[in-house]
């Protein structure tokens, strides 16, 4: 992993859309951790950009409000000090070329020499062309190979305005200067999948289609979508959570070993992934895929609206809150494994996981047992909320008789001592230290979107009903018909 000299690094962190959702819920709380672990260096000022008409003084009081919140555990009062005084708040308008001039100066007289200065869209996809213009406009893309522009998914809403994003960035940016975020792969449990199946020899013979006998990846959330209805019910599930995070999951779990942990190794390792799912035909979009909208129930024994109740939803939309496919990947290793993901919003509980079925044995040796069938192998993933591995292997039941029953072995990854982060720690890190590995190329994009096209496409003609699922469910029974096997079922608990 390359990471830049200490005279190099930024020392401006801009973000855009800093009074947002993101900013609050991931990137404030991500940046004062790094605060409190000492990773950020002392020269770094962060330019708050927002429309709101605050000052910086206000601004400061809405960090302590959203921290006081969303940090768990005792802060250091020195710690938030000193983390509120790298502050700037700037009131601005993306689409006003004059609020970037006021940006450009106060980026010049920051006191310090300053190297370079990140650049971070925290912001709706609509509005990242504004932004990227502006930039170039005022001169702050360069010094080019140094500036750089965090861009976050999803990345275009398909295959064109990706292609038609891509390029209009690398009219104004190098390649080495924009970091396409994915922040699921900064989660702890997505990095120790790559330690689990490499560094293990134990694993990795297994790893295939002559052991495993389906791969589930679910990521399930209890929540609604909050204030993001206008993002949300442009994008939907597919665009919000599948074509990139659960993609992104697949990739890491069918890939090859990488010749090295470098970004363009393992970059080129997830493409020929992508490259490999088995295109889904028009007519078999019904087979391949599911989509649901929550419609009103309770969540934690508490009642909670529809998703066409959310305030900024039209009553009639048809965007889908879940939604579940299955693919299959055409490479020598995976033929013929289904890989089934799903994910939805205002699910009985917030748990993401991969799971992974392995085959029956191939002698039944315990069938005169009173046991009819052994029950498969499962190793099972947690990504959250608890990051965790667990073996279902069978045992012999102590006793006369010659019945077996499954245990679960079980391996935390995290000591009770230890403070486990979110995946944003890493990544802003990574921005801030130059490492690209953890970052999207622009072909893991496009061949993603690729993958999901077709269903894209279908839904976008289908237009006139959506099946929808009680709040607090598992999400529409429909989709247990996409198993390709009555023995496969959706793994809901650890
Ligand atoms: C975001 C999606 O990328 O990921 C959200 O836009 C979703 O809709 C979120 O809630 C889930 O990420 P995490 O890390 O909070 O599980």
């Amino acid at each position: 992993m390359t990471t830049l000299a200490d005279d190099k690094l930024p020392c401006t962190f801009v973000i855009f859309g800093a009074t947002g959702n993101l900013a609050s819920n991931k990137l404030l709380p991500a940046l004062y951790h790094l605060e409190a672990a000492a990773r950020l260096s002392e020269s770094l000022n962060i330019v708050a950009f927002s429309r709101r008409d605050w000052d910086t003084a206000r601004w400061r009081e809405h960090v302590r409000e959203v921290l006081a919140e969303r940090i768990k555990g005792r802060t250091d009062d020195a710690v938030f000090e000193r983390f509120l005084a790298r502050f700037v708040y700037l009131q601005g308008d993306l689409n006003d070329v004059a609020s970037y001039e006021g940006l450009a100066t106060r980026l010049q007289h920051g006191g310090v020499a300053c190297s370079s200065t990140v650049f971070y869209l925290a912001i709706k996809p609509a509005e990242f062309a504004a932004v990227v213009q502006n930039l170039e406009t005022v001169g702050l893309n360069k010094p080019r190979g140094l500036n750089r522009i965090v861009v976050e998914k999803p990345f275009g809403e398909d295959i064109e305005s990706a292609h038609m994003l891509n390029q209009l960035l690398h009219q104004h940016f190098d390649e080495e200067q924009i970091f396409r975020i994915d922040h699921f792969l900064g989660k702890e449990t997505v990095q120790n999948l790559l330690v689990f199946r490499f560094a293990n020899t134990l694993i990795e013979p297994l790893w295939n289609r002559n052991f495993i006998d389906h791969v589930q990846i679910t990521v399930a959330e209890s929540i609604g979508i909050e204030k993001r209805a206008e993002y949300y019910d442009r994008a939907g599930a597919l665009r919000d959570m599948l074509q990139n995070h659960l993609m992104q999951l697949l990739t890491v779990v069918a890939m090859e070993p990488p010749p090295a942990l470098e970004a363009d190794a393992l970059r080129d390792e997830k493409v020929k992934v992508l490259r490999s799912i088995r295109p889904v035909a028009k007519r078999a979009v019904h087979a391949h895929a599911i989509r649901g909208q929550y419609a009103r129930g309770s969540i934690d024994g508490e009642p909670v609206v529809g998703y066409a109740q959310e305030a900024g939803v039209e009553r009639n939309s048809v965007t889908e809150t879940y939604v579940a496919a299955k693919f299959y990947i055409d490479n020598w290793r995976w033929r013929g494994v289904p890989f089934y993901l799903r994910t939805g919003k205002r699910l009985a509980k917030q748990t993401s996981m991969i799971a992974i079925r392995f085959r029956h044995p191939p002698q039944q040796l315990f069938r005169e047992t009173p046991l009819e069938s052994v029950a498969p192998n499962w190793v099972l993933l947690s990504i959250q909320p608890e990051e965790s591995m667990r073996m279902e292997i069978h045992v012999k039941q102590p006793g006369l008789d010659m019945d077996t029953r499954v245990m679960q072995m079980n391996a935390s990854f995290v000591k009770t001592d230890e403070q486990t982060l979110d995946a944003y720690e890493t990544l802003l890190l990574d921005v801030i230290e130059g490492d690209r590995t953890l970052f999207i190329r622009f072909d893991e994009v496009e061949w993603a979107w690729r993958v999901v096209d077709p269903i894209l496409k279908h839904w976008a003609v289908e237009r006139e009903y959506i099946p929808t699922y009680p709040a607090g469910s598992w999400g529409p029974a429909d989709a247990n018909r996409l198993f390709d096997s009555d023995d496969q079922a959706w793994r809901n608990e650890l």
